[in-house]
C-alpha cells in the first residue's frame, strides 16, 4: 500500500487552489508571471510531478468509464456539498474557508455582480466534483490544470518538463499536434486529463444552459482559456463559449481572500436557487 503522503503530497486539496490564483494574481508584472515556479512550494511541485506522470490516455478513458455513467449514487446538491465538506486535511479551520464556504464564496461574487441565476448556480456547484477525493481518487486525479491527452503537450502547461515521464510521450501517434483528434474537431471529442471539471459537468449537464455546463467542464483547463493554447482542437461553439469560461474564472480566481461568507444568512437564498434548477436527487 502506499504511504498517504506519496499519494497525496498536498497538505489540503485547495494548495492547488491557491498557486493558481497566486500565479495569476492581478497586479503580477509579465516577468513575475513568466517566474511561476517561485510560488510553487515543494508539495506543489511534487503534486505536478505525479499528475503529468501518472495523466495517461489510458488513465482518463478507464475513470470515464468508471464514473461518468453516473452509477455510483443519487444524491441531493446538498448531500454532496455536505458530503464535501468532510474533506478535513490539514487545513486551519480559522483562516481556511471550508469546501462550501469557498463555493458560496464564488456564487456570492457572481451575485453581487448581477449576473443570471444560473450563473450565480454554476458557481455554487463548479467544485462539487471533489468528492472524487472522497472516492479514494488521488489528488493527481481530481484537481490541477486541466490538458488534453491523446496528443502533444502545450508548452503552455505549467511544468512541461514533467511530462517526459508520462509513458504517453513515448507514444508517437500521441505526440502530434492533432494526436488522435481531428483539426478543429470541437473539445467535446477531446479528453482532457480527468479531474473535478469532468465530474461536476457529468452530474450536473442536463439541468444547466450550456453556457454553464462549458464554465464547469473547462473551468481548470488554463493552458486553454488563459493562454490560448489548443485553439486548434477547438470548433467555433467552443470559442464563442469560452467567453463565459474566462468570466467565470475570474470570480473562481479572485473571490478567495473576500470576507467569509454569512452562510446563515443566505442559505435560504441558495436552497431557492438549487431548488429551481435541480431535482431533489440527482445521479453521481
Ligand atoms: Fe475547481
Ligand atoms: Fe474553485
Amino acid at each position: 500500500m502506499q504511504d498517504r503522503s506519496e499519494n497525496a503530497p498536498l497538505q489540503q486539496l485547495d494548495d492547488w487552489d491557491n498557486f493558481v490564483a497566486t500565479r495569476y494574481r492581478q497586479d503580477k508584472s509579465e516577468e513575475e508571471f513568466r517566474n511561476y515556479k517561485a510560488d510553487a512550494n515543494p508539495t506543489v511541485t511534487e503534486f505536478y510531478r505525479q499528475n503529468h506522470a501518472y495523466q495517461t490516455l489510458d488513465f482518463v478513458l478507464t475513470k470515464k468509464a468508471e464514473y461518468c455513467g453516473l452509477n455510483r449514487d443519487k444524491k441531493s446538491i446538498w448531500e454532496i456539498a455536505e458530503y464535501l465538506n468532510t474533506l478535513v486535511d490539514d487545513s486551519d479551520p480559522d483562516t481556511d474557508l471550508t469546501q462550501i464556504e469557498h463555493l458560496l464564496q464564488t456564487a456570492e461574487a457572481i451575485r453581487k455582480d448581477g449576473h443570471p441565476r444560473w450563473f450565480i448556480l454554476a458557481g455554487f456547484v463548479h467544485d462539487l466534483g471533489k468528492v472524487l477525493c472522497l472516492y479514494g481518487e488521488p489528488q493527481w486525479a481530481v484537481v490541477g490544470d486541466t490538458f488534453p491527452v491523446g496528443c502533444g503537450y502545450s508548452d503552455q502547461i505549467v511544468f512541461p518538463e514533467f511530462f517526459a515521464a508520462n509513458p504517453d510521450s513515448l507514444v508517437s501517434d500521441y505526440q502530434t499536434e492533432n494526436g488522435i483528434y481531428e483539426k478543429n474537431c470541437g473539445l467535446d471529442k477531446v479528453h482532457l486529463s480527468f479531474g473535478h471539471d469532468e465530474y461536476i459537468y457529468q452530474a450536473t449537464r442536463r439541468y444547466l444552459p450550456e453556457e454553464g455546463q462549458y464554465m464547469l467542464r473547462y473551468h481548470s483547463f488554463y493552458p486553454a482559456h488563459r493562454h490560448g493554447a489548443y485553439r486548434h482542437l477547438m470548433n467555433e461553439q467552443d470559442e464563442r463559449m469560452f467567453e463565459w469560461v474566462r468570466k467565470f474564472n475570474q470570480y473562481d480566481l479572485y473571490s478567495k481572500g473576500r470576507e467569509r461568507p454569512k452562510t446563515q444568512e443566505i442559505l435560504p437564498y441558495y436552497e431557492d436557487l438549487v431548488s429551481e434548477f435541480f431535482p431533489s436527487k440527482i445521479a453521481w
